[in-house]
């Protein structure tokens, strides 16, 4: 039923947005180079405003992971109740699971896109785009209208987004001590510096800005505070330093056995890969009503990306102040959102506004915005426009 609703929307969507969605390219765009890139597909960004190329980016990276004494669980009954032990008053779950620390490293497959102005200009600025849990790389060019690709695209910028390692297209290797926060920030890290170093279609990116959403952003925080200089300007959307409701958050996406879950798309994967339960699960973490489009809670649904124990058990972990990094960095919140400000990001302060004051105390410049009426998923109500114009306006207010 979800999966017949997402082909509907694109049907219409395409409908509504010349014939782009997904098709060949037409006369007279210019395709980017697919150097760098294996397997590789050339087509129009789903927002239409965009030529993109798509396909498998090897990545080297190594991190000092956390190592759980943690087995994946048998079933799903093992599952919730981790979770019940995780969210419980006084309990020392997380303390007992925790073995150290461990070196991991290898080479990994990452799923990736890189869109590029359709005109054939190569820009000097490209934006890192790392998205959050219960998502992948789509979340940030997820339907005509939802396209924060297109805005920047269309601002000058190039957009380089990626799966999260565990995610989509990306490499899916042990849930528990491989997938984790401080690994998936050292791909990030060196997704970037790749960026700088012509690895991708031939583009000679001068400016690479770190964009983020929720978990994503907490990944691009962390690259800011271990690598000071590999970023120009931050942005983190979905993000605050305050985790009081991160336990309400995990027990509303009511996380159950991916394979179990969505056997079509999930089953080659253990139980250690989770996804949301249902729509239901996905309204109550990311969106607010009235303020977006039930079509587009189905499609979200429908192509929810999995999340991983080692993530959930070191997402809270991998930030930290970033003394060194002196760029520009704003944080952009829907003023409604559940994990972060647990509904309420101007209670008990500006939760945006004092977390990017506490972990950016050698900025060169500070912002936040908060979007009216608008929950977790920022880029999925009818708001999103409004904080991607904020986005915009802050970089070229700063120089980029
Ligand atoms: C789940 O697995 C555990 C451990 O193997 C087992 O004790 C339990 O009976 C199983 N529960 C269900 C509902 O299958
Ligand atoms: C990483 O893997 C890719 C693709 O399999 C391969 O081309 C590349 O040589 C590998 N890099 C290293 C350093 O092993
Ligand atoms: C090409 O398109 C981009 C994005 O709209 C724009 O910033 C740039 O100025 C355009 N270049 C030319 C030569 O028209
Ligand atoms: C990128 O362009 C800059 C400025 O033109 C130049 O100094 C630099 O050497 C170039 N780097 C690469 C890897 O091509
Ligand atoms: C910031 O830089 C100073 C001087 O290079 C260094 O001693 C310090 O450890 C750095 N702080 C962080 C948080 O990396
Ligand atoms: C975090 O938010 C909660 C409300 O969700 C509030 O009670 C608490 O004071 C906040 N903590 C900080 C340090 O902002
Ligand atoms: C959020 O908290 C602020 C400050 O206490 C309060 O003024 C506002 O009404 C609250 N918003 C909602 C939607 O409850």
């Amino acid at each position: 039923m979800t999966a017949l609703t997402f082909l509907a929307l694109a049907g219409l969507a395409a409908a509504d947005y010349t014939s782009q969605f997904g098709g060949a390219i037409p006369a007279g765009l210019c395709a980017p180079n697919t150097a760098g890139f294996t397997n590789p597909t050339i087509q129009p960004s789903r927002g239409g405003a965009a030529i993109c190329v798509s396909g498998d980016v090897a990545v080297q990276a190594s991190a000092q992971n956390v190592k759980f004494n943690f087995n994946i669980p048998a079933n799903e009954s093992e599952v919730t109740d981790t979770f019940l032990k995780y969210i419980t008053s006084g309990s020392t779950f997380a303390q007992s699971i925790m073995g150290g620390m461990q070196t991991i490293s290898g080479n990994y497959t990452i799923g990736a896109t890189l869109c590029m102005p359709a005109n054939g200009t190569i820009p000097s600025s490209v934006q890192l785009l790392t998205h959050g849990i219960g998502f992948d790389r789509y979340y940030w060019d997820f339907a005509p209208g939802y396209s924060y690709v297109d805005y920047a695209v269309e601002q000058g910028y190039a957009t380089f987004s990626y799966d999260r390692l565990g995610v989509g297209k990306s490499a899916t290797p042990d849930p528990i001590q491989v997938v984790q926060g401080p690994l998936e920030a050292s791909i990030a890290n060196q997704l970037a510096l790749s960026l700088r170093n012509s690895a991708f279609a031939n583009a000679n990116f001068s400016t690479v800005i770190g964009v983020g959403h929720s978990f994503g952003s907490a990944i691009t925080q962390s690259v800011t505070h271990n690598h000071p200089s590999t970023f120009d300007a931050a942005i983190l959307t979905g993000f605050s330093g305050n985790q009081t409701a991160i336990a309400a958050f995990v027990t509303a996406l009511n996380l159950q056995i991916a394979s179990q879950n969505q056997p079509y798309r999930f089953s080659g994967l253990n139980n250690g890969y989770l996804v949301d339960y249902s729509a239901v699960s996905n309204q109550y973490g990311f969106f607010r009503s009235p303020n977006f489009d039930p079509a587009i809670l189905a499609a979200g649904e429908a192509a929810k990306g999995t999340v991983t124990f080692g993530e959930l058990f070191t997402q809270a972990a991998i930030a930290g102040v970033a003394s060194n990094f002196t760029g520009p960095v704003a944080i952009v919140n829907g003023d409604a959102d559940l994990p972060f400000c647990f509904g309420n990001c101007s209670y008990p302060m500006n939760l945006a506004q004092a977390a990017v004051t506490m972990l950016y105390p050698a900025a060169s410049a500070t912002g936040n915005y908060l979007a009216p009426l608008t929950g977790h998923g920022v880029n999925l109500h009818y708001t999103a426009l409004d904080a991607y114009k904020y986005i915009g306006s802050f970089l070229k207010q700063n120089r980029y």
